[in-house]
Formats: structure tokens, C-alpha cells, sequence
């Protein structure tokens, strides 16, 4: 992947979970109640997360994404057979509501708000969980907007999504770099006409699908270099 810097860009539109927030941090705060399967759960749980939220945009079927990450977390808790299930359900939504931001988030931010950029979120997540995250990760006063599916009710990567970010701020698609650890949500916001910088923390292949990624990046440390800003 080129490591050019992308040029004209006026605005960052984040992913949220998975790429600013850890979703693995829920299960990870109560490891101990989970025993040794424990990242098996949350991996399974994530998984069939992303998979009801494609599923159900194909079956014209929309529900919010906190019922999803609920039906979710239901399949994976059966399949472990997890002890006193329901009391560890309420538990993990709970920590789900206020997920980890990762550490390099509040600094990169900051950081391309004093270069002048717009800076939001764009995700499935429905609006008070998103809040929820925010506040709890001390962000809200650096985005100019928190874009949820809830909008358009069908969920990434249909193009009516990343549309909606368009218009909210007022800026064209191609002045919008989109960053985004989900690497099929990276592939969908490049289809659609962004600017996209994926986020590829554990250094996973490329995918196989449309949409050319401008460039990659290892940590949400390197996106202002990639834009120009500060070195
Ligand atoms: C989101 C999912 C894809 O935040 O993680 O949109």
C-alpha cells in the first residue's frame, strides 16, 4: 500500500467500533467470570454482531444495533453454555454502553481539529449508544457530528450510509477520509467514493472486494502524517 500522502481532504469520518472504540473490551473487563473462553465468547459474539446487521439489511428486516449487539451476545452466551447467562448478559451490555476508546483516539482528534479538519463519527450504532461510548471516552467536544444508520434504517455497507456523512457535513465524498478498522466497511465507504485510510492494526490481509483503500495504517497515531499535518 503507497504511503503518498492523501491531499485535499477537509474532513475524517471514523468507524466506531472496532476502530475508536475497543469491542473487545467488555468481555475483557470480566475475563475472569468467563473463563478460558473468554476472547473466544467476544470474538463469536462480534461476529454474529456484524453477520445480523447484513443479514437483516438483506431481509429488509431493520432493528437497531443495540437490539442486534443483545441478539448477538444471546447466541454467543447459548453456544459457551455461559453460567447464570442472564445476569452475565446484563453485565456486558452495561460495559458495552461504555466501551475503551483506544488511547491514540483523544490525541488524533485533537490533533485534526487545530489543523482545521472536520472530524465525526459515521457508524451502525444507534444514537444513545454512540453517545454513550462518546461521552465515556471524553470526545464529544472534538467531532462535529455523530452520523448513525438509525437515519436511513440499513445498515454498512449500503451506500445510503456513508451518503448520509455527505450531507451532514456538507463536504464531497472524495474531501472525506474515512478510516475504519472493519475491513469490508473500509472496502464499502471506497466503493461509495471516500478517501479511505484503513485501519489494519493486526496486519490482516486485503480484502477481495470493490473499492480501491487510498492507504493503510498500522495505529490512528499516523493519520495526521498521512493528511499532511505535522510532518
Ligand atoms: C460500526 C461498526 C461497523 O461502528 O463497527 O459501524
Amino acid at each position: 500500500m503507497a504511503k503518498t500522502k492523501l491531499e485535499n481532504i477537509e474532513a475524517c469520518v471514523f468507524d466506531a467500533y472496532g476502530t475508536l472504540f475497543d469491542v473487545h473490551a467488555a468481555a475483557g473487563r470480566i475475563a475472569d467470570d468467563l473463563g478460558p473462553d473468554a476472547e473466544a465468547i467476544s470474538a463469536l459474539w462480534r461476529q454474529k454482531q456484524l453477520e445480523y446487521t447484513w443479514l437483516r439489511s438483506l431481509m429488509r428486516s431493520h432493528v437497531d444495533f443495540w437490539q442486534i449487539t443483545g441478539d448477538a451476545l444471546s447466541y454467543a452466551l447459548d453456544k459457551f453454555e455461559v453460567s447464570e447467562r442472564d445476569a452475565i448478559h446484563r453485565t456486558l451490555m452495561d460495559l458495552y454502553f461504555r466501551l475503551d476508546a483506544y488511547p491514540e483516539v483523544k490525541q488524533t482528534l485533537t490533533t485534526l481539529r487545530q489543523a482545521g479538519l472536520k472530524t465525526a463519527i459515521l457508524s451502525n450504532g444507534e444514537p444513545k449508544m454512540l453517545a454513550g461510548a462518546v461521552e465515556s471516552a471524553g470526545i464529544g467536544d472534538l467531532l462535529d457530528g455523530i452520523h448513525s444508520v438509525e437515519d436511513v434504517g440499513i445498515y454498512k455497507p449500503d451506500p445510503r450510509v456513508y451518503q448520509l456523512s455527505v450531507d451532514r457535513l456538507g463536504v464531497p465524498a472524495e474531501r472525506i477520509c474515512f478510516v475504519s478498522m472493519n475491513p469490508w466497511d473500509a472496502s464499502g465507504a471506497a466503493h461509495f467514493g471516500f478517501a479511505v485510510a484503513r485501519l489494519n492494526r493486526m496486519g490482516v490481509p486485503p480484502e477481495r472486494l470493490p473499492g480501491d483503500i487510498a492507504a493503510e495504517i498500522k495505529s490512528l497515531d499516523e493519520l495526521p502524517p498521512l493528511l499532511g499535518i505535522g510532518g
